[in-house]
């Protein structure tokens, strides 16, 4: 059919999905990559989950040379419909223009394996791709009913020859007895505060009440945002809070060695912590357990993920007195299967201090300096976009230029606001380049909302 005629029988009945998409087909083989873009988009807005639509749009937007929005796009489509194989063809192309050969492979390999219809020769070719006879489990995460105790996870089979022993496996986790900050020690954040206070906190001391209401305890609180902005420490502060011990695990250190003997690993951790409990049991970096890690593709990654979450789901031993937080600066490369109820169910965005909250850090990262802290004001107006490190990166330049100053002239001088102001000339903010990231991820592939706060913390609207 031609486009007039599809136009005039869309004038009839214009929303009409199946002849919406002829007209958007006519017009791609007009090499009218626009128009059939907007009609892509508007059969969208008819229909927002359907999926041949958005793959459609997405292939429409690498026509019209928008490679990197297809990527989030596609990205995010296999994130939540994991098993929708013509999606896994498309993502490795689009892997393979984007330069990431082995991804474009991997990924590819992922579709033969959901079905061996979709294969493509043409693109076998220009990936390399062999077909080796390879089992790859279901890509989906946290599904079936399986057994997670550990005589039914058994031993590992391909441990190391030389794999770490008890001590040293404990070694790699921060462990501390009793936390030595609390939420007076982190500035600014007060809704983050709020939020802990709200969803672990109170839930922790006042288990009946929160049962009364119909709040059930349990799951975690994940902080994303910006690096340097504190996750790290109100993590380490919610311990301090509630005066408890505070299990410190950095995820992309700690899988490479574990590999192979992860699963038992990481539930001796939930074990410890339990032991322990009231606790705080914290994964730093927890993007490390991303689908799409290379290394965590194959079936073994896949084990230690749902191990994983069925730790979080407390599967195999309650998780009461235990207070779960998780960072990550990508939450967009999180497997959704952690964002379900009683896992990461709270989501906090952790944005770069505002101007009142960088008055307050500057206070707490200088105490016991001799400073002039009447110049705080004048500073935290010229620090927008500044981390908490990012200031105490100022902090430390200046402390450094005064310690001249004062071995010059012999005395003890304060640090002053000049040395202040030429210290942070000296000193980037960091923020800026995260949000040039985030926004992309936050526009395209923001489908629950669930980056809602950096689009209002950016000023921008949704596209
Ligand atoms: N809100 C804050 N209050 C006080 N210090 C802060 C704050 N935010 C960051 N800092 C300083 O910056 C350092 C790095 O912060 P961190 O918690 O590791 O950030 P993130 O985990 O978000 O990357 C902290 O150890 C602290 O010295
Ligand atoms: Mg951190």
């Amino acid at each position: 059919m031609n486009i007039e005629t599809l136009l005039s029988a869309l004038a009839v009945s214009p929303e009409n999905i199946p002849l919406n998409l002829l007209l958007a087909e006519a017009y791609k083989a007009d090499l009218n990559f626009d128009q059939a873009k907007a009609i892509y988009l508007k059969v969208l807005t008819l229909d927002s989950n359907h999926k041949d639509t958005q793959l459609k749009l997405i292939e429409v937007l690498d026509l019209q040379g928008e490679l990197s929005e297809a990527v989030v796009r596609i990205e995010s489509f296999c994130q939540n419909f994991p098993d929708f194989g013509e999606a896994w063809v498309l993502r490795a192309r689009l892997s393979f223009k984007d330069d990431e050969i082995g991804k474009a492979r991997e990924y590819y390999q992922i579709a033969m394996a959901l079905s061996s219809k979709l294969k493509d020769e043409g693109l076998e070719k220009e990936i390399g791709y062999v077909d080796e006879i390879e089992e790859i489990t279901d890509p989906q995460v946290g599904v079936g009913a399986q057994d997670w105790s550990p005589e039914a996870i058994g031993s590992p089979t391909n441990a190391p020859p030389n794999s770490n022993n008890e001590f040293d496996f404990l070694s790699e986790i921060e462990y501390t007895k009793e936390v030595d900050v609390d939420f007076d020690h982190v500035g600014g954040m007060s809704e983050v505060k709020n939020d802990i206070r709200m969803k672990i906190i109170h839930p922790l001391n006042n288990p009946d009440l929160f049962e009364a209401y119909g709040k059930k305890p349990g799951g975690g609180v994940l902080l994303y945002g910006p690096p340097g902005c504190g996750k790290t420490l109100i993590s380490k502060a919610t311990a301090g809070e509630i005066h408890s011990s505070f299990y410190s695990v950095g995820l992309h250190q700690i899988l490479d060695m574990w590999l192979g003997k992860s699963e038992e690993k990481l539930h001796q951790v939930f074990e410890l912590a339990r032991k322990q409990a009231p606790s705080v049991l914290f994964f730093d970096e927890i993007d490390a357990l991303a689908a799409d890690r290379s290394d965590l593709k194959g079936s073994a990654g896949r084990t230690l993920i749902n191990q994983f979450l069925a730790e979080l789901d407390g599967a195999h031993s309650k998780n009461d007195g235990l207070l779960i937080l998780g960072a990550t600066n990508a939450p967009w490369h999180l497997d959704s299967a952690f964002l379900r109820p009683g896992r990461f169910d709270r989501v906090v965005f952790v944005p770069p201090p505002d101007q009142e909250a960088r008055i307050s850090i500057l206070d707490i990262l200088s105490q016991g300096k001799p400073i002039d802290n009447s110049s705080f004001k004048s500073l935290a107006k010229k620090t927008e976009g500044f981390s908490g490190a990012d200031l105490e990166a100022i902090i430390d330049v200046a402390t450094e230029k005064t310690i001249e100053e004062a071995m010059k002239s012999g005395k003890i001088i304060p640090i002053s606001e000049r040395i202040l102001l030429k210290a942070r000339k000296e000193v980037k903010a960091s923020t800026l380049r995260w949000f040039e990231s985030a926004k992309n991820y936050a526009m395209y592939a923001n489908q629950s909302g669930m980056y809602d706060d950096i689009i209002t913390y950016m000023g921008i609207k949704k596209p």
